[in-house]
């Protein structure tokens, strides 16, 4: 027989008709031994955690040394988002676009219903009401996750805004977005449980029609956080196109100056580039007085308000970082931020009942238990942690959080930043010429990927670094942006950066890490019109004087090199693009043809290696405010 737990507190709390009959008709679906209302409270956080320490799901680290922290462990074939299991079901497979994988939607509601029905047998599920973005700002939006996971209901709440404040906000006819997760684990009568409950059939399915989510068969990440990449980009994509706003895979930064004057940057780069490093950078040495803070690292909402200005939200309350690599050099606000309250996942467990990962600082432990819950030492040849090992932590950990992450209106958007992974033909920084060339540079960013042919590198094509979390027909993702053009006042400037350049030896051109706040400088100087800015083939660029070195010896000849516009490469490159907007012809937008159109031919006139210094530049001299 069905319970309500918690004397089913959350149910009384709330008259929302469609709310109440979603989760009974999911309740008899999935058939849970009991239904659990999250409240959000630090006490019900407490419990839940209690009790997945004595079901063997966490394990507490040392309180000394990380208060409030748990380690997990997930199963070894559940440990990543699963992209080739991730649909979008739309009516029809052309609005999926072809970098989606889809789904009819009346023939995957009955595959689902198949694997759902009964599926939380044995369990309990927890509904978990959240609001993505601040309660109450006109950019945020209500969700409501149903989950057999515990682990998946206390990462939400690190991760969201999560609870009876929600129910409060969402009233008796407010609109959500219903998300029902299973990791399709039923427990048969009497049968013991395991610390990581999972099922070798994954589904991880949107339909955006009918803005919904239902995800099968993995606790880890993305798959489950439904919050996150699911609803904050898939849905909210698909959303933001109806309505006239933007959902985007970019970090959200503040660079603020020794004036006190704050920027706002929006940047968006591919999985595994560092933008958690960039939102929370620490400025190097010749930088006094100047801070950068952070109001997010993974996602932002950007709305033009009723000025035509684009601001942009945080839809999430933390952050879900890749560990392995991060450390007192690449990310000091990252590890003070993991003192306390945190969940790791799938890193190392050290003797003195700490945490560890590959890339932390000092010396490896002489002996810690890996990510798979065995013995490990620095000589047995495995990794310790798992490549994607995360950490979930609140973004009120953060020591650079902006003073302003909650701000309801968000934060005015100065600039788009667009970047990839490039060791070859990309310059450090330009600026598009305007915003259809923005969208264009933005539309053809991409890494680069090991091809099959042995030793060459073939660039994957992640437009707006969205590839994989676009809910609709990427091309008509483009025209969207295109045509948020006109919904805007003045356009924000948009550019392309790329840190990863490499000389001839193979070595990195740019030192990275901190120094990429000269380059932050830069875009902020271009936005308050005290930047100059020479015109070159692909956008407009610093010469070696417009950027800030005090502090860094960076040879002039090395910004030369680093900035070399190569007519072949850029070619080849134009035609690379080519063959990526073929694929999406038909919905392909003419503006971008005419983009690539327009490279070729600037490249074509251009020389063959065009360098700041041979040849006569055309300077954009700007006002001066120093
Ligand atoms: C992430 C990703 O986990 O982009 O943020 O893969
Ligand atoms: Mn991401």
């Amino acid at each position: 027989m069905m319970t309500h737990r918690d004397s089913d507190k959350g149910r009384a709390r709330t008259g929302n008709a469609k709310l109440l009959a979603w989760i009974d008709e999911m309740a008899a679906l999935c058939r849970p031994d009991s239904i659990h209302w999250c409240d959000g409270s630090q006490e019900e956080y407490d419990h839940l955690c209690d009790e997945m320490v004595r079901g063997g799901t966490l394990i507490p680290l040392n309180q000394d040394k990380r208060p409030g922290s748990y380690l997990a462990r997930s199963d070894p074939g559940d440990v990543a988002r699963v992209e080739d299991r991730t649909f979008i079901s739309s009516r029809r497979a052309e609005d999926a676009g072809p970098s989606n994988n889809w789904a009819d939607p009346d023939e995957m509601k009955r595959t689902l219903k198949r694997l759902f029905d009964g599926c939380m047998r044995g369990r309990t599920m927890y509904v978990c009401p959240f609001s993505m973005g601040p309660l109450g700002s006109p950019i945020a939006h209500i969700g409501v996750q149903i989950t057999d996971s515990a682990y998946a209901a206390v990462n939400m709440r690190i991760m969201t805004r999560m609870g009876n404040m929600v129910l409060d906000a969402l009233g008796d006819d407010g609109d959500f977005v219903p998300c029902l997760h299973s990791v399709g684990a039923p427990l048969a009568p009497g049968e013991a449980d395991v610390p990581w409950p999972c099922n070798e059939t994954k589904y991880i399915v949107h339909f955006p029609e009918e803005h919904a989510i239902w995800s099968f068969g993995s606790g880890y990440g993305g798959n489950a956080l439904l919050g996150k990449k699911c609803f904050a980009l898939r849905i909210a994509s698909a959303m933001a196109r109806q309505e006239g706003w933007l959902a985007e895979h970019m970090l959200i930064l503040g660079v603020e100056s020794p004036e006190g004057e704050t920027t706002y940057i929006a940047a968006a780069f591919p999985s595994a580039c560092g933008k958690t490093n960039l939102a929370m950078l620490i400025p190097p040495d010749g930088f006094d007085g100047w801070r950068v803070t952070t109001i997010g690292d993974d996602i932002a909402w950007i709305k033009p308000d009723p000025d035509g200005r684009l601001r942009a939200i945080n839809p999430e309350a933390g952050y879900f970082g890749v560990a392995p690599g991060t450390s007192m050099a690449s990310n000091p606000n990252a590890m003070r931020m993991l003192r306390r309250n945190c969940i790791f996942t799938n890193v190392a467990l050290t003797d003195d009942g700490d945490v560890w990962w590959e890339g932390m600082d000092g010396a490896p432990p002489a002996h810690a238990i890996d990510w798979q819950g065995n013995d490990w030492t620095p000589d047995c040849g495995r990794l310790a942690a798992h490549p994607n090992a995360r950490f979930t932590a609140p973004a009120a950990e953060c020591p650079s959080l902006d003073p302003n992450w909650e701000s309801p209106e968000g934060v005015p958007i100065a600039a788009l930043v667009f970047g990839g992974r490039l060791s070859r033909t990309f310059p450090l920084v330009y600026q598009a010429f305007d915003w259809p060339h923005g969208v264009y540079c933005a539309a053809t960013m991409g890494s680069e990927a090991t091809a099959a042919a042995v030793g060459q590198a073939a660039i994957r094509r992640d437009p707006m670094a969205m590839l994989p979390f676009c809910g609709y027909n990427m091309a008509d993702y483009w025209g969207h942006w295109l045509e948020m053009e006109r919904r805007l006042v003045d356009p924000p400037p948009i550019f392309r950066v790329n840190w990863f350049r490499k000389d001839d030896e193979g070595k990195f051109m740019w030192p990275g890490f901190g120094q990429n706040m000269r380059v932050l400088k830069w875009i902020v100087d271009r936005v308050r019109g005290c930047a100059p800015a020479v015109e070159s083939p692909l956008g407009l660029m610093p010469r070696h004087e417009d950027i800030e070195w005090a502090g860094l010896a960076f040879p002039r000849e090395t910004f030369l090199d680093l900035t070399a516009v190569d007519r072949t490469a850029g070619l080849a490159e134009a035609e690379d693009q080519r063959v990526f907007f073929d694929r999406f012809a038909g919905h392909l937008p003419a503006a971008l043809e005419e983009q690539r159109a327009g490279l070729i031919a600037r490249l074509t006139e251009a020389p063959a290696l065009w360098r700041m210094e041979a040849q006569a530049l055309h300077v954009l001299v700007t006002d001066d405010c120093a």
